[in-house]
């Protein structure tokens, strides 16, 4: 059984009683003993609340994105350090909607990727083309640029027991959608992710969590898990209803 990860990201929502209730929430079901890491990622301003409640927990958090400098005038910016200092033991890294709607580049994925690392945090490095991309018969290609531009990461993860990075392929057009990826679909991406990766490194091939995210939900979590080359979930939407997202954890198990 290869371990499991269940991440919930919580994007632009939420204030400080729906951070308390969701995480109590989430700690309450019990899930600890059955699925190995359920990750939060709230907005920065909800971090302390649910380092408040998670601490001492096996629950995790992150943030939902870093600055690649660790201080300076860098008005609105997040650094790595911050993050540590909230508890964070991951980091979103190149979300779709950071890379569609803040423009950035494969480079400043790998340069927030490096960041993250240098801080100690775990980096959650997303990929997925977009549908117009895919209906072109270019979903590989777009997925072999973006592995191939966080080469300078994936060479440093070496052989080590526990990879310190961990991958999402986030099909662009399955986000927010209800359009989710076939199991099929979503084997082939994650398996040939995978392919990538060794081809550089191929003791962390195996080892490493590929996620999958776009439009998971309670219904269809089981069958997305069971395929061979994905090893958990980064859940939107249906992380911000406790009941779904707790059934979509037991679906891990
Ligand atoms: O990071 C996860 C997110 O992009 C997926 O969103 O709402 O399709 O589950 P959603």
């Amino acid at each position: 059984m290869r371990p499991i990860m269940v991440a919930g990201n919580w994007k632009m929502h939420g204030l400080s009683a729906d951070a308390q209730h969701l995480t109590q929430s989430i700690l309450d079901a019990g899930l600890e003993p059955t699925v190995p890491e359920v990750v939060l990622f709230p907005p920065f301003t909800l971090l302390h609340t649910v380092s408040q409640v998670a601490k001492g927990t096996a629950l995790r958090w992150g943030g939902q994105n870093l600055f690649w400098e660790n201080q300076g005038a860098y008005t609105g910016e997040i650094s790595g350090s911050m993050l540590r200092d909230m508890g964070c033991r991951y980091v979103l890294v190149g979300h779709s909607e950071r890379r569609q709607l803040f423009g950035e580049t494969d480079a400043v994925v790998l340069r927030k990727a490096q960041a993250a690392l240098h801080t100690g945090l775990i980096p959650v490095i997303c990929v997925g083309e977009t549908g117009d991309e895919r209906q072109e018969g270019k979903t590989n290609a777009v997925l072999r640029r973006q592995i191939e531009a966080l080469t300078p990461v994936l060479e440093h993860q070496g052989g080590g027991h526990q990879p310190h990075l961990v991958l999402a392929y986030e099909p662009v057009w399955a986000i927010g959608t209800g359009l989710t990826a076939t199991p099929e679909q979503a084997e082939e991406a994650h398996a040939f992710i995978r392919s990538l990766v060794a081809e550089h490194t191929p003791a962390l091939a195996k080892k490493l969590l590929i996620l999958y995210g776009g439009s998971v939900k309670a219904n269809n979590a089981a069958a997305l898990f069971a395929a061979e080359d994905i090893d958990g979930g980064l859940v939107g939407g249906a992380s911000l209803q406790a009941g779904e997202f707790i059934q979509i954890c037991r679906a891990a198990h």
